[in-house]
């Protein structure tokens, strides 16, 4: 299989060109032919002419590579090896919504022939794979599982916005069906993972691997947002706090913050999901899952509390939120747990102008109904940094002081002016 791809006998194909499907499709596309497949049509036209949807790659890194981009299911037919990279994303009640997923499984599927290998790169539950996607893969080609086609499962562990720890450099788990294949998928992913492979011993301990990674986040992150609740209680600055405990050896660096995205605040729920099928209640995942999603309720009534003591009309207040996207200096605004913090403000009838240099104002207004102001309006009751953008750490207090009221509130969620404020109301997590 891997010489035929090398020798353009074979080709690859990439289902779902997003963060993660459109740099494993660019770097293939250096050694091999690729057929990089997606359903959306705007997508497709901008990366035929060399440009990211997403901004995260530059478009030099489309010179050179041999990739056919295409949203024709039927030119998946020329491919033999298929790589699939869609969303796994949450529904309304928190369950895993398997529908992108399985609709590529149908399209793979239909276009599957003997010989031929599926590798998921998609975030999931352990068994979802051969659970849910291996029948789809039968069902659509009649072929045989193992006998007739063989699957993988390597999970991708890129975080957007960090360029040190990009696809080459980061080590990759990978799994296989059965030996022959694992050792294929592996020889694969070698060719462009400069980091070198973990073979994991099977497709389910590959995809736990991948879950408890992002699990293991939300719930540290969940014990510093409660750390944080308590210390506020006691008058103490946690960042303060964990400055200190982290000059210990073994103490693990983590920080509170609103937990958005469309993984750490989201996998979780694929794991407590499977488990209750196993009629286990994931208690401490739970938990944190919990505390990290009232987070955004908890940093506004935070804010109207201080308002209150500065005895300001709360619904004549002005916030300004600077910040919009799930993270630092990413434009991704999907699953933003900032809107919970505007919403909640907006809930006691307070005007609230928000304003982020990376998000794009149209997808802002068509998921969540919100306008981004192009610059602040002043003057302001209240500003909440939101998102640590490198354009907003660098800010010093003249610039809060020349958009503020005479007595004004410094919300930093961050912590990143902690030392360096000295008029404005100072409150951070
Ligand atoms: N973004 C990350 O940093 C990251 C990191 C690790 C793992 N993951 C996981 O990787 C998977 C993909 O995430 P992403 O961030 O790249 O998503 P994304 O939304 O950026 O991209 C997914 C792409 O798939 C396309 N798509 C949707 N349904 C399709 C279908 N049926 N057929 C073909 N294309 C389809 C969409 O149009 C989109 O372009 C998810 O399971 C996610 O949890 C993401």
């Amino acid at each position: 299989m891997i010489s035929s791809l090398l020798e353009g006998k074979k080709k690859l194909a990439v289902i779902g060109l997003g963060y993660v499907g459109l740099p494993v499709a660019l770097e293939l596309a250096r050694k091999m032919k690729v057929i990089g497949y997606d359903v959306k049509s705007d997508r497709i036209a901008l990366m035929k002419k060399g440009i990211d949807p997403n901004k995260e790659i530059s478009s030099e890194a489309f010179k050179g590579c041999d990739i056919t981009f295409t949203t024709d299911p039927d030119d998946l037919a020329a491919a033999s090896f298929y790589i699939v990279a869609v969303p796994t994303p949450i529904d309304d009640h928190k369950q895993p919504d398997l529908g992108p997923l399985i609709n590529a499984c149908e399209t793979v599927g239909e276009h599957l022939s003997e010989g031929d290998y599926v590798v998921f790169e998609s975030t999931v539950y352990p068994g979802c794979t051969e659970e849910d996607c291996v029948p789809v893969l039968e069902e659509k080609s009649g072929l045989a599982y193992k006998k007739q086609f063989k699957v993988g499962f390597s999970p991708e562990r890129i975080n957007p916005g960090d360029q040190i720890h990009t696809l080459t450099t980061i080590k990759k788990v990978t799994s296989g069906c059965d030996e022959l294949s694992a050792e294929v998928i592996a020889s694969l992913y070698e060719l462009i993972i400069t980091a070198g492979i973990h073979r994991a011993s099977s497709i389910k301990v590959a995809e736990a691997a991948k879950i408890i990674e992002n699990t293991q986040r939300d719930i540290n992150i969940a014990f510093m947002n409660e750390l944080s609740m308590i210390f506020k209680k006691m008058d103490i600055n946690t960042f303060e706090v964990l400055e200190a405990a982290g000059t210990k050896w073994n103490f693990l660096r983590f920080y509170p913050g609103l937990v958005g995205g469309h993984c750490i605040g989201v996998d979780p729920y694929y794991l407590t999901y499977k488990s209750g099928k196993f009629g286990h209640h994931a208690r401490i995942i739970n938990s944190g899952r919990d505390i990290n999603d009232g987070m955004g309720s908890f940093v506004a009534n935070q804010g109207l509390k201080k308002l209150v003591e500065m005895r300001k009309d709360i619904q004549s207040c002005r916030i300004l939120v600077m910040g919009m996207t799930f993270k630092e200096n990413v434009s991704d605004i999907r699953n933003s747990k900032v809107v919970d913090v505007i919403r909640e403000f907006r809930s006691y009838g307070i005007d609230v102008d928000v304003i982020d240099p990376h998000a794009s104002p149209e997808e802002v207004r068509e998921e969540y109904l919100l306008e981004l102001k192009s610059k602040p309006q002043p003057p302001y009751d209240a500003i909440v940094v939101a998102v640590n953008h490198d354009e907003y750490v660098q800010l010093k207090e003249e610039y809060f002081l020349s958009l503020c009221s005479n007595e004004a509130l410094l919300m930093d969620i961050k912590g990143i002016y902690r030392n360096g404020l000295k008029k404005l109301i100072y409150w951070s997590l």
